[in-house]
C-alpha cells in the first residue's frame, strides 16, 4: 500500500503547469468511439482514470496506445465487442458513457452499472431516459445495462438536474441518430464545451454547448481527428488553494481564465491576491484566510470538485464558514478526517459549518475519495507537524504527480510504500 508522508509548514512557491483535463478527456475517449479512423488527443494526463478508460477501449476491440507526453491515440474503425467488462467499469463511473457510442456505432451495447468515487448516490436513469427517448430498448438485468437500436431517432429531452455526465452522454449518442436531438436544462461545464468541440471536429453538428440547451443534428458518419485537451480547472484549484492554505505564493500555468472564474473569486473572498492573465494565474496569501460561503452549484456556479479543498482551507479561516454541497448529498465524508486534524466542523444536512481554527495539527488520516484526497494533502501542507495521508490510489486515479509537482513548490512531502517504512524502521 502507498501513502504520502507530508510534513506541514512550508509556503508554496514557484511555478506549476497544470495537465489536461481529467473529465473532459474521459468524455472525450469515450466519443472517439464515433469514429473511423485514427484519432489523436494531446495532453492527456497519465492518471488512474484515463488508463482504466484506456483499457475499456481497449476490452471493446479498439486500438488506444499513450504515447509521451499525454499524447493518446485512439482507432476505433473497428470496434469488435460490444460489450463493456464489469471489472473495469465497477472502478470508475466516466467508463459507462461508452455504452451510447458503442449503440450508435453497432446497434448493441450492454454495459455494466457503473461504480466510481462514492461521494453519494450517482444514479444513471437520466443517462438511460435520454438513449431510450433516442429510440433504444434498453433493459437492465443483472447488474447490467443492455441497449438495442437499429436506427437512433432524434428527440427532444429535458433533464431534470443539469447533469454533466448525462448531457455528454446523450450528445454523444446522439450525434449519429436521425434528425435533430435537443437537450433542455443541459450542463454548460467547460468538459461539455470541450466534449462538443471534439465531436464537432470529428463531423458532428452540435450548436449550444456552454448554454442549457444544446441541438444536435445527427450526421451519418463521424472520423477520426486530432483534439488538444483543455486544462484540468480542478487541478489548478486544488494547486490555488494548496498555495492560499500555505500562505504562498505560486504561478499556475495552463488555465481557462473563465473557466477558474468561480473559484478564483472565492479565493479572493478569504483574502488571497489572484492575478489572472491569459493562460496562467498567480496565486498570493500573506494571512490567514477569511471565513466565507459556498454553495456548489452546477457550472458556472462552484464546483462540488473543489468544495472538499476549499473545505479544508476554511478550516484554518478565522470565523465561521457556510459550506453547503448541493450536488452530491455524501461528499463530506473526509470531513471526520479534518477534525482528526484539529479542525472545528459541525454538519448539519448538506451544510458543514466550519468555525476556524487558528492550526490544524498532522494526523494520520485516509482519503475516501479523489478529492477528499486532495484536500486532506492540502490541509496536511498547513498543518503543524507530521501527517499520514493513505488511500492514495484514491489521489492517483485524478492526479498526475502530485507528490513531484507539490515538492518542486518546496512541499515537505513523499510517497512510501509500507515496505519501504518497516525498512526504515529496521534502519
Ligand atoms: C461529473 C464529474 C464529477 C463532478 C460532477 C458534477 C466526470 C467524470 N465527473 O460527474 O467530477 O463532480 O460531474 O460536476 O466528469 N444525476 C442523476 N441521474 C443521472 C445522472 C446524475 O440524478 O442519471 C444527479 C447526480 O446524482 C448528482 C447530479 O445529478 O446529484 C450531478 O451529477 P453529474 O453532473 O451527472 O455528475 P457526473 O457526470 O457523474
Amino acid at each position: 500500500m502507498k501513502k504520502l508522508l507530508l510534513t506541514g509548514g512550508a509556503r508554496l512557491n514557484g511555478t506549476v503547469e497544470i495537465g489536461g483535463s481529467k473529465n473532459g478527456c474521459l468524455a472525450i475517449m469515450a466519443g472517439a468511439l464515433l469514429g473511423k479512423g485514427e484519432t489523436v488527443l494531446r495532453g492527456v494526463p497519465s492518471i488512474g482514470d484515463v488508463h482504466t478508460m484506456i483499457e475499456v477501449l481497449r476490452a471493446l476491440g479498439v486500438k488506444c496506445e499513450m504515447e509521451a507526453q499525454g499524447l493518446l491515440r485512439i482507432d476505433a474503425t473497428e470496434i469488435s465487442k460490444t460489450e463493456a467488462p464489469y471489472e473495469l467499469v465497477k472502478k470508475m463511473r466516466a467508463s459507462f458513457s461508452v455504452l451510447g457510442p458503442v449503440l450508435a456505432r453497432k446497434g448493441y451495447a450492454k454495459v455494466p452499472m457503473p461504480g466510481g468515487c462514492d461521494i453519494g448516490a450517482r444514479p444513471i436513469d437520466f443517462h438511460v431516459k435520454g438513449i431510450q427517448a433516442l429510440g433504444a430498448i434498453i433493459n437492465i438485468d443483472h447488474g447490467f445495462v443492455e441497449a438495442e437500436a437499429e436506427q437512433l431517432i432524434g428527440t427532444q429531452i429535458y433533464l431534470n438536474f443539469p447533469s454533466a455526465g448525462a448531457t455528454q452522454h446523450i450528445m454523444t449518442t446522439a450525434c449519429l441518430a436521425k434528425g435533430v436531438t435537443t437537450i433542455y436544462n443541459a450542463a454548460a461545464e467547460p468538459e461539455v464545451v470541450a466534449l462538443a468541440a471534439f465531436l464537432n471536429r470529428m463531423g458532428a453538428k452540435i450548436e449550444g454547448a456552454g448554454t442549457t440547451t444544446v441541438r444536435i443534428e445527427g450526421v451519418e458518419e463521424l472520423r477520426g481527428t486530432e483534439f488538444a485537451m483543455i486544462p484540468d480547472r480542478m487541478e489548478a484549484g486544488t494547486f490555488a488553494v494548496a498555495t492560499t492554505i500555505t500562505r504562498g505564493d505560486v504561478r499556475i500555468e495552463n488555465i481557462v481564465p473563465e473557466d477558474v472564474e468561480p473559484f478564483v473569486l472565492k479565493l479572493r473572498e478569504v483574502g488571497a491576491i489572484v492575478d489572472v492573465y491569459d493562460s496562467a494565474m498567480r496565486v498570493r496569501c500573506n494571512e490567514r484566510p477569511i471565513a466565507t460561503d459556498i454553495m456548489t452549484m452546477p457550472h458556472p456556479g462552484f464546483p462540488t470538485d473543489l468544495q472538499q479543498p476549499f473545505t479544508a482551507m476554511l478550516s484554518i479561516a478565522q470565523g465561521t464558514s457556510l459550506v453547503t454541497e448541493n450536488v452530491y448529498e455524501r461528499r463530506f465524508k473526509y470531513i471526520n478526517e479534518l477534525i482528526r486534524m484539529g479542525a472545528d466542523i459541525k454538519q448539519e444536512g448538506r451544510t458543514a459549518v466550519i468555525n476556524g481554527v487558528p492550526k490544524l495539527t498532522g494526523a494520520q488520516v485516509a482519503a475516501t475519495d479523489l478529492r477528499a484526497g486532495a484536500a486532506l494533502v492540502c490541509a496536511a501542507l498547513a498543518a503543524e507537524g507530521q501527517s499520514e495521508v493513505s488511500g492514495l490510489e484514491h489521489i492517483e486515479r485524478g492526479y498526475e504527480d502530485l507528490v513531484g509537482k507539490l515538492r518542486s513548490l518546496g512541499a515537505n512531502i513523499n510517497l512510501v510504500t509500507d515496505e519501504q517504512e518497516k525498512e526504515a524502521v529496521c534502519v
